[in-house]
């Protein structure tokens, strides 16, 4: 059924982002969702109700937007029970299509948005012009709801155009990728360097156990090529020319906006607002202060992101390192209590918080180097800061992006594995590539890097019409405004 009822529009176009509960997901699609606004766009972000107790951290609309991102919610179909990954990605995919469609004839179509407010005072009935649902990776059946009601569909891939590329290719089965019976093949893709075992994405290896991602890049492709108009990434041209010039000659056009990161940031730094995120957990910004007193360059920041925790054992081997490196560090420690930590742990040196307010502290003079999982919003927020990382990769895109950030940005160092390829890392390892960073011989060269793809990726964003993802984010508006 086709929305469209010209009597009852109203003229301002709206565009609907769909995204998946998790922060790593939700901060591109906020922060996408920003520069659409500032092209004059309404934008609203529909994500699946969260875990009881959970709450969403907004942003202030304060200073880079004009209007506020709404936020609508719709139900997985759990009713907050906490369940399996597999259980609930099958529930979202069987649920998520009819509850989403019902929120959009709610509150673009069908019925009057919000008809009672919470004094049961009747509001003013809304009609918006929806010109175009955004999906991403993880929910690709909602492409299918957009072609249903005749609305154009766009999907932002989150991740960089190298990992585009190579799940493109390995599910599409375009190249030959590592099996069980040759588990050490070596992957050649046009566009980026050869790619061993130990720089694969998680899930295109033969040991791969995450069968639920697997079925869902494999539906995303396949909801794409039918139904996607366009492929936006959170990428810019500078950092990936090669592979973007390469995937659009064979594959599904990919078109860089990003770094979607908080322009900010970009700027001068530590002064600015640099509060581009929707946070999942409460911030603790007790680490600002502490980062004040300390010397230009002299800090080690680590974060593993959202998702990923550390054992004990490569907790202990990264703390011995940090001690014995005696760098002043913040840590970010999600779920324990960050007082406790600040006195067993930080012991004067450092300092632990439950969840940081990461672009602001990679934005801060003090901050030398970026300790991370390489989760792909935390590497261009690094990337846009001029910050140098060490990339200690855990799983799934992570893998790709330390060799991106050490062999082709040059802005980096990867930890490297034991030779039998465990995971747990020495505290010797750590140590060895935090001081790379700080203060080896390739240091200078790094960081002399880093600062050039910081110029480069104000650049890609700069307004004014210049920088080729600002560029493209205004061919996309244009398209979506006159279909
Ligand atoms: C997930 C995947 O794990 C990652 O591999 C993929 O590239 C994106 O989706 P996540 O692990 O959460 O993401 O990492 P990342 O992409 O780095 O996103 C984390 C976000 O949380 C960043 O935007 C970061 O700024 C924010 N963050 C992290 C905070 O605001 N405070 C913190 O203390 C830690």
């Amino acid at each position: 059924m086709a929305l469209h009822n010209e009597e009852e529009e109203e003229e301002e176009p709206h565009v609907l982002m769909v995204a998946f509960s998790a922060q790593g997901h939700l901060n591109p699609m906020l922060r996408l969702g920003k520069r659409l606004i500032s092209h004059g766009l309404h934008v609203t972000i529909a994500t699946t109700h969260l875990q009881p107790g959970r709450r969403l951290f907004k942003p202030s609309s304060s200073s880079t937007t004009a209007r506020d991102i709404e936020f609508l919610f719709y139900s997985d179909g759990l009713d907050g029970r906490k369940v399996d990954l597999d259980t609930f990605m099958d529930s979202l995919s069987q649920h998520g299509p009819t509850n989403l469609t019902k929120l959009i004839h709610q509150n673009y179509h069908t019925a009057p948005a919000d008809a009672n407010n919470s004094t049961g005072t009747r509001k003013t009935r809304r009609r918006r012009r929806l010109c175009c649902i955004v999906s991403n990776t993880f929910v690709p059946w909602a492409a299918y709801v957009a072609h249903d009601l005749g609305i154009p569909c766009a999907m932002l891939w989150i991740q960089p155009v190298a990992l585009y590329a190579v799940y493109y290719r390995y599910y599409r089965n375009l190249n030959p990728f590592p099996t069980l019976t040759d588990p050490d093949l070596t992957v050649n893709l046009p566009g980026l360097p050869p790619l061993r075992t130990e720089d694969l994405p998680s899930f295109v290896l033969p040991t791969n156990t995450f069968g639920a991602f697997s079925k869902l890049f494999s539906e995303m492709f396949g909801a794409m090529e039918k139904h996607a108009s366009w492929v936006l990434a959170n990428s810019f041209h500078a950092l990936e020319a090669d592979v973007i010039i390469n995937s659009s000659k064979d594959l599904f056009p990919v078109v860089p906006v990003g770094p979607l990161v908080d322009p900010s940031l970009l700027g001068k730094g530590e002064e600015e607002e640099a509060d581009g995120a929707v946070n999942l957990w409460e911030v603790d910004h007790s680490c600002m202060e502490w980062l004040d007193e300390q010397a230009a360059g002299s800090v080690v920041y680590v974060s593993f992101g959202s998702l990923a925790t550390l054992s004990a054992d490569q907790s202990a081997s990264l703390e011995m390192a940090l001690k014995e490196g005696r760098w002043p560090f913040v840590w970010v420690v999600k779920g324990t209590e960050a007082g406790e930590l600040s006195s067993s742990s930080g012991g004067g040196q450092g300092i632990v918080v439950a969840w940081a307010p990461q672009t602001k502290v990679l934005a801060h003079r003090a901050v030398g180097c970026f300790v991370t999982h390489g989760g792909w919003n935390s590497t261009l927020e690094a990337v846009a800061a001029g910050v140098p990382m060490v990339v200690y990769p855990q799983w799934s895109d992570q893998p790709t992006n330390a060799k991106l950030v050490e062999d082709v940005f040059g802005v980096g160092v990867r930890v490297r594995a034991n030779g039998d390829g465990k995971i747990v890392i020495g505290s010797e390892e750590m140590g060895r590539a935090i001081r790379e960073v700080m203060d080896g011989p390739k240091s200078e060269q790094i960081k002399g890097n880093a600062r050039r793809l910081k110029i480069a990726a104000g650049e890609a964003v700069a307004g004014g019409g210049e920088g080729t993802s600002e560029v493209s984010v205004r061919k996309f508006v244009d398209e979506i405004i006159g279909r």
